[in-house]
């Protein structure tokens, strides 16, 4: 018995921020985010949109896509770093607009990683005996963006994805999940105030301690690093080869990155999902949403081999390996 993405779904808000736009808030331009990240615009939620409202329409197209009613839901997950409140969880606020009456809900922290890290999660509930769990990646990075900060606020974007996974029998499902860490490494991406540490107050505000700080530099370096390593990890707890794959779904930080993994990897460009020149960094929405489009487009058919990687805050990095 294995645990099968049996639909899947995204959505992104209506309104488009492009690089020009971004040319008339910060001192960039266009041709240096393109050049050095490969982002062109990005998809920005409106007033009054949350995380919990992307995640629901992303969740009902999964659930149409799989052919189920919400009510067969055992579990809702939400990766999200962006959720509505601090408390309740996103997930319950998904649970109730769908109607999943029969659900649990939570949510999962791991920033860009979250999406994979509940996709284990999913794995290892449905092999002990869940039936229907519901994935969602969504995110309103705009709302913890600076928007004066150049280094970071051209790189992230809206967004959510999600699928259904479901117990199935036979040889098509979840073949492995890989999940790392390094807090080591906290320091290289963070949300410094608002929470615990530093709870919210005017310096927080005054110091846009509740927006994301950044080192690119030593952040890129690690990216390439930890995506190469888990997913030659990933390749050979499968006795499979890279020739092997039908599609990688990287995490769509910036398109440098990701040639420079390709390259270590000597994986051609066909077979990787690149979509993050229309939506930028969407953190633990960008692998469901390029996942659903790769679907949607028939890149990925029954039986395909694929490979997700990821990396993002905390660090943590992590992969699967999915026989479509
Ligand atoms: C952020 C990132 C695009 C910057 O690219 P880079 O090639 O590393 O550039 P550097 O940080 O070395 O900066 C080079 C110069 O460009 C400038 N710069 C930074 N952002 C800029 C922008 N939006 N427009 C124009 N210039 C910019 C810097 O100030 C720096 O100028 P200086 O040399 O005068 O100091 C890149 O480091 C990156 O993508 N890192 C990974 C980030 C990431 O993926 N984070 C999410 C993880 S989930």
């Amino acid at each position: 018995m294995k645990a099968r993405i049996t639909g899947t779904g995204s959505y992104a808000p209506t309104r488009v921020l492009t690089n020009a736009d971004l040319e008339r808030m910060v001192a960039t331009s266009d041709e240096w985010i393109r050049e050095r990240t490969g982002i062109r615009e990005r998809h920005i939620a409106g007033a009054g949109e949350a995380c919990s409202d992307l995640a629901v329409q992303a969740g009902t197209r999964a659930l149409a896509a799989a052919g189920l009613a919400a009510t067969d839901l055992d579990i809702i997950l939400v990766a999200t770093c962006t959720g509505d409140y601090p408390l309740p969880a996103t997930a319950c606020l998904v649970q109730h607009q769908l109607g999943a009456t029969k659900a649990a809900a939570c949510d999962l922290s791991a920033a860009c990683c979250g999406f994979v890290y509940a996709l284990s999660v999913a794995d290892a509930y449905v092999k002990t005996g869940m039936r229907h769990v519901l994935v969602i990646g969504s995110e309103v990075m705009s709302a913890i963006t600076d928007w004066t900060d150049r280094n970071t606020c051209v790189l992230f974007g809206d967004g959510a994805g999600a699928a259904v996974i479901s117990a199935s029998e036979g040889e098509q499902g979840i073949l492995s999940t890989h999940l790392r860490s390094d807090g080591n490494l906290c320091g290289l991406i963070a949300v410094p105030g608002g929470g615990s540490r530093t709870p919210p107050s005017e310096k927080v505000i005054a110091e846009r301690m509740h927006c994301i700080k950044m080192k690119g530099h030593e952040t890129f370096k690690v990216a390439v690093r930890t995506l190469e390593e888990i997913a030659r990890e990933t390749l050979a707890a499968n006795h499979l080869r890279v020739e092997d794959l039908d599609l990688y779904v990287p995490h769509q930080a910036n398109v440098r990155i990701l040639k420079a993994v390709m390259e270590r990897l000597g994986l051609p460009i066909e077979k990787v999902m690149l979509n993050l020149d229309r939506y930028g960094n969407t953190s633990a929405a960008s692998i469901p949403m390029a996942l659903d489009e790769a679907v949607r487009a028939g890149r990925i058919k029954d039986g395909s081999l694929v490979m997700l990687g990821a990396f993002g805050a905390g660090l943590t990095w992590a992969s699967a390996m999915i026989r479509w």
